[in-house]
């Protein structure tokens, strides 16, 4: 399987440091934050990654990371030449996948959770698309799942809703089969002016061909800089964790 890293976007809400640096560039813990997009996809065994970004940001990452050698792994970059949205990042990514499945990761997502198990349960699956949920406090600010009370299958997901029924938000690590391109070619932009990932996922719902997965352990979209600065905090406490770890072992 291959992996997209989408490192893209306005990163408005954090101005004005995104004036001059992409968002993706910035730091959490002791890395960048793209290198934990890396490490995930390259931990669950996908070494042959691209990243897709801006036309004024490219060299940056190329200067950063490279063919993605020094990190084991494989770089391809594509420049998305307006921030369109994610579905529009995604789609760039035809011509990559060709007609494999694939994992799609939002470069400002931080967690814990190994990536593993649920590529592995997606790899068993015999077509469609999968999506990660994560219980939030505040869901106006994310794709919103709701489930039915009986049979626990998805029935639709809202994005940014006003009044969240839920708080079951849509981390940004989806899985496709090669029918997202299709479904990317038939939605509009959003009133935002973007295409949303969230309508392509509801295209799999009507099909019945969207499965989940809860997280288990934390998770952060880092896009503002109250998150950043708790995702810098949860990435150092499970660093000096794994530190203790090895000196008591
Ligand atoms: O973090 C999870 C949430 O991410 C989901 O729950 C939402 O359903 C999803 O729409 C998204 O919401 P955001 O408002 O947080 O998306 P944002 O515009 O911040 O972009 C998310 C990532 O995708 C970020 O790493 C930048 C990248 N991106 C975004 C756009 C709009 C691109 O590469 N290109 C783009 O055109």
């Amino acid at each position: 399987m291959k992996g997209i890293i989408l490192a893209g976007g306005h990163g408005t809400r954090l101005a004005p440091l995104t004036k001059i640096i992409n968002k993706h560039l910035l730091p959490v813990g002791p890395y960048p934050m793209i290198y934990w997009s890396i490490q995930k996809l390259k931990e669950a065994g996908i070494i042959d990654i691209l990243i897709v970004t801006n036309p004024k940001e490219l060299d940056n990452f190329i200067i950063l990371l490279g063919s993605g050698e020094e990190y084991g792994v494989k770089l391809t970059y594509k420049v998305q030449k307006e921030a369109n949205g994610i579905a529009d990042g995604v789609y760039l990514a035809k011509d990559f996948v060709k007609k494999e499945k694939f994992i799609v990761l939002l470069g400002d997502n931080i967690y814990k959770d190994s990536l593993k198990p649920y590529i592995q349960s997606f790899k068993y699956q015999k077509d469609g698309a999968k999506v990660l949920l994560k219980e939030v406090p505040d869901p106006h600010r994310y794709g919103i799942a709701t489930l039915n009370k009986l049979t626990k299958i998805i029935t639709s997901i809202d994005e940014k809703p006003l009044s969240p029924v839920t708080n079951y938000c849509v981390i940004g690590v989806y899985m496709y089969d090669k029918k997202v391109f299709d479904y990317i070619e038939k939605i509009v932009p959003s009133k935002r002016g973007e295409l949303e990932i969230t309508d392509v996922n509801n295209m799999y719902i009507e099909k019945n061909k969207l499965t989940y997965d809860f997280l288990r352990h934390w998770w952060i979209d880092a896009g503002t800089y109250e998150a950043l600065f708790k995702a810098n905090s949860l990435v150092y406490q499970d660093i000096k964790k794994e530190r203790a770890r090895i000196t008591n072992d």
